[in-house]
């Protein structure tokens, strides 16, 4: 497999060597392609990602991703963004599970759903005009675009529990009508079971209820939401993994940004990272291997290692030590 690595900016220069070590440890054949990007990138070069940069992705078989700055000037365009767009990945995967010993705002560890969230179009769809008096943005829905997200959730739905709740806004944006009724026909077609939410409701009952739900389906900005809402029912957005899917590509990244607050401290949390290698490790087919990363987060938690976004006083290295040891152990065996 020929994987390019992209530390980022903030945590991810922090995040990505940890999960670089725990692939390392699997003694996988993996060649390793260092991809620079970012915000420091821009900062010494003027460029944030070069079209030589996104030749490179193109060519790996997938991409593991940390996280980048982005600062809020209208000229920087998000390099995640054009990753994503360039290489067509319109799936964004979001499991939200609880974790051993790790509890959320609910004190509760009985739910399990995924978040799918379409990544290519809605209100990140990049047209834009900013003024002085007036800035806007338009919120693109296609039937194209929602006729696929909604035949990935159905895909997965059938996997689980055969049954999808659409999260949409269609009763303020009319957008979204186009958006709930291909999500409906799909499901109908698929055979699954499908309810819809309006995305505030969506918002009230996940926090109140999480365990009613298992595959969401949703647009771009409604998704990104929830997601990070999530993290807090699990207990720290240092323990979200993602992957970006689509028909050529695909790239696993946390679902959390490079923490400026806390980079080169430490103390960031890995699990997202490694947690994002375990979903990389299974949709390219290495299963025995992702259920031992995956295996190996649980028994460092189960033995304490805690990391201080979870109130422990573990540091990046001292966590990814321990998954790392478990595996070894696990694979002298
Ligand atoms: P953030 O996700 O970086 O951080 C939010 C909060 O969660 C912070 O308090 C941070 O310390 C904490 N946190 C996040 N990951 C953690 C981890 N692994 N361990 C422990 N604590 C963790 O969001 P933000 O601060 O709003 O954004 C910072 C920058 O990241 C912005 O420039 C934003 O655009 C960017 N961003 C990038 C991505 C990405 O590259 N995938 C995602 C989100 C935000
Ligand atoms: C995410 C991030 C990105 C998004 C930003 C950094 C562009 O928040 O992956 O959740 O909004 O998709
Ligand atoms: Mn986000």
């Amino acid at each position: 497999m020929k994987l390019a690595v992209i530390e980022g900016d903030g945590i991810g220069k922090e995040v990505i060597p940890a999960a670089v070590e725990v692939l390392d440890a699997l003694g996988l054949d993996v060649e390793k392609v260092p991809v620079e990007l970012g915000y420091g990138k821009w900062e010494k070069t003027g460029q944030a990602i070069t079209d030589d940069d996104l030749e490179v992705l193109k060519e790996c078989d997938c991409i593991l991703f940390g996280a980048v700055t982005t600062p809020p000037d209208p000229n920087y365009k998000s390099v995640l963004l054009t990753i994503r767009k360039e290489l067509d990945m319109y799936a964004n995967i979001r499991p939200i599970r609880p974790l051993p010993t790790v509890r959320g705002i609910l004190d509760r560890s009985n739910f399990n759903f995924v978040i799918v969230r379409e990544n290519t179009e809605g209100l990140y769809s990049g047209i834009e005009e900013i003024g002085q008096d007036i800035s806007w943005t338009k919120r693109v829905i296609t039937r194209k675009g929602s006729e696929r997200i909604a035949r990935y959730a159905c895909k997965l739905a059938k996997e689980r529990k055969n049954r999808i709740v659409i999260v949409h806004k269609s009763n303020v944006m009319k957008s979204d009508k186009l958006f709930l009724d291909v999500c409906r026909e799909t499901a109908a077609l698929h055979g699954v079971d499908y309810s819809d939410e309006l995305v505030d409701t969506m918002a009230y009952k996940l926090i109140r209820s999480p365990e009613k739900y298992d595959v969401i389906v949703t647009t771009n900005l409604f998704g990104d939401i929830l997601s990070d809402m999530s993290a807090a029912l699990v207990g720290s957005l240092g323990l979200l993994p993602s992957a970006n899917i689509g028909t050529n590509h695909a790239f696993f990244e946390p679902v959390h940004g490079s923490a400026p607050d806390i980079a080169g401290k430490g103390i960031a949390n890995p699990i997202a990272a490694i947690l994002s290698l375990k979903m990389m490790l299974e949709w390219h087919g290495n299963m025995s291997e992702a259920a031992l990363v995956e295996e190996a987060v649980d028994a460092a938690l189960t033995e304490g290692i805690i990391t201080p976004d979870l109130g422990g006083a573990y540091t990046t290295k001292e966590m990814t030590c321990a998954v790392v040891d478990h595996i070894k152990k696990e694979m002298r065996k």
